[in-house]
């Protein structure tokens, strides 16, 4: 018997077990696990000695090719989902959006064909609803169906992407009955729009007032509030790059009681803060993204977090914009600076670094986090988030040794700076396999535009720590 590949002689590491083995791949599946598999007949043999084999990474937060604030964001299909590959990441899932008065399948479409033929790895969509006026409640039932099993909402951006709260319920009711997940941009945008309004009254038009004129309270009050309304129609709720130790609060409180609330960080929480709108001139505009970056002190809290299954998810919400040319627009109003910041490709070896070198947490938790949580919640697992016979062969060869220092100068995203320049991490992918066909080896992509495939995903499934 010959398979198409052998990985030899790592550690394979679940969200539960760690164990050394062979992986042997079939028609881009992995069909068998143990030691001492027959190599000589596989047409590969990839040597994984003193390396862990983790399941590829699932970042369930990204918008490539997304117009936002008069511009694009910088990555398309090929190039994000090819710098998600250097970093590990093999499967994403992006957001299609439906502009007021769209019907959903529109949103759908047009990132579908955004997608097509230029994704290096698999994809799928969550849709953004910013209009339940028409019958795109009905219609979000007709997504499910078709494989979008989730839906983000918006509390925040009035006139743009916020919803009231009675659309945000009806919405919940929705997915209560549908089976879908609601992902909850949980910020109070109606009082932060005052805020931001009385700032600029006042001349206050810097980069940094875009953190200071949106406090931890509009987080928590939000998170709060949704946690209530989705109580309430009985559904889950997922929410989206929380920030802060205020918000933390009201999710791990809402779990203590039993609901079904998970949330995410990303990497940018838990590594950078505030301070970083000290820089000098327009510096600052690298670092404006929604929710803002907080004090340093809430890091330690979202570590934590994470460590004790009060968050359950790492995604990156990656949205880059070039400092030159875009995040330019609002070089004299902060209002005007493009939301977002580029992470795709560092997710891994961040968490990795500072959650299981940084002795925070274990190897397992760490896979938990960043992909067999998030393809359990988004309908993936079985097919992704783990390693076992009949599990996609999404898979990383990870050296958890290797150190590198993150810089714009190296990095694989199309973008112009890197929000983790200068910070060292240990743990890098060597090897990196999307269905079995290796997609990066070492520092070469091996991978071809339009190889990714659409992922139909399930409806979400209840995790438990
Ligand atoms: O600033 C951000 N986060 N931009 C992307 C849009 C969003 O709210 O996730
Ligand atoms: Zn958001
Ligand atoms: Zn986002």
């Amino acid at each position: 018997m010959g398979f198409d590949t052998i990985i030899r002689n790592g550690i394979v590491v679940t969200a539960t077990d760690t164990y050394p083995a062979d992986v042997a791949i079939e028609n881009g599946q992995i069909v068998a696990l143990g030691a001492n598999l027959p190599a000589q007949n596989a047409s590969a043999v990839i040597e994984a000695s003193g390396k862990f084999v983790l399941p590829g990474g699932i970042d369930v937060h990204t918008h490539l090719d997304m117009p936002f604030g008069g511009t694009t964001s910088a990555d398309d299909f090929e190039t994000g989902t090819r710098a998600a590959a250097f970093g590990g990441t093999t499967t994403l899932i992006d957001f299609a959006i439906q502009y007021k008065g769209q019907p959903l399948r529109q949103a759908f479409d047009t990132w579908m064909s955004k997608a097509a033929n230029r994704a290096v790895c698999d994809y799928a969509f969550h849709c953004i609803v910013t209009d339940v006026s028409g019958g795109q409640l009905a219609e979000m039932n007709d997504l499910v169906r078709e494989g979008v099993t989730s839906f983000k909402l918006f509390m925040a951006y009035p006139g743009v992407f916020m919803l009231d709260d009675g659309s945000i319920f009806k919405a919940l009711q929705t997915t209560s009955k549908n089976g879908g997940l609601v992902c909850m941009h949980a910020e109070n945008g109606s009082a932060i729009d005052v805020i931001v309004q009385q700032a600029l009254a006042q001349g206050n038009k810097a980069p940094k007032y875009h953190a200071l004129t949106r406090p931890t309270t509009a987080e928590a009050e939000a998170t709060a509030r949704a946690i209530a309304l989705a109580e309430m129609a009985d559904a889950p709720l997922y929410i989206v790059h929380l920030s802060c130790n205020d918000a933390l609060e009201e999710v791990r409180e809402a779990r203590d009681r039993g609901l079904p609330v998970y949330a995410e960080t990303c990497p940018q929480y838990l590594y950078l803060s505030i301070d970083k709108f000290d820089a000098p001139g327009f510096e600052g505009a690298k670092y404006v993204f929604t929710p803002p970056l907080r004090e340093k002190w809430h890091q330690e809290k979202l570590w934590n977090g994470l460590a004790r299954d009060h968050l359950q998810v790492v995604s990156t919400d990656h949205c880059p914009f070039c400092f030159k040319e875009q995040k330019e627009l609002g070089r004299d109003d902060f209002t005007k600076i493009p939301n977002g910041g580029p992470g795709v490709e560092h997710r891994m070896s961040l968490i990795f670094s500072g959650g299981v070198a940084g002795g925070r947490f274990s190897v397992n938790r760490f896979v938990k986090l960043i992909s067999t949580t998030p393809a359990k919640l988004f309908g993936l697992y079985p097919r992704k988030g783990t390693i076992a016979v009949g599990s996609d062969a999404d898979l990383v060869i990870f050296d958890p040794e290797r150190k590198h220092v993150i810089s714009a100068k190296t990095h694989h995203m199309r973008v112009d700076y890197s929000m983790f320049e200068g910070i060292e991490v240990t743990g890098m992918p060597d090897v990196v396999l999307s269905r079995g066909r290796v997609v990066v080896e070492h520092d070469k992509f091996l991978g071809r535009p339009g190889q990714g495939e659409f992922l139909r995903r399930s409806t979400y499934t209840q995790v438990s720590a």
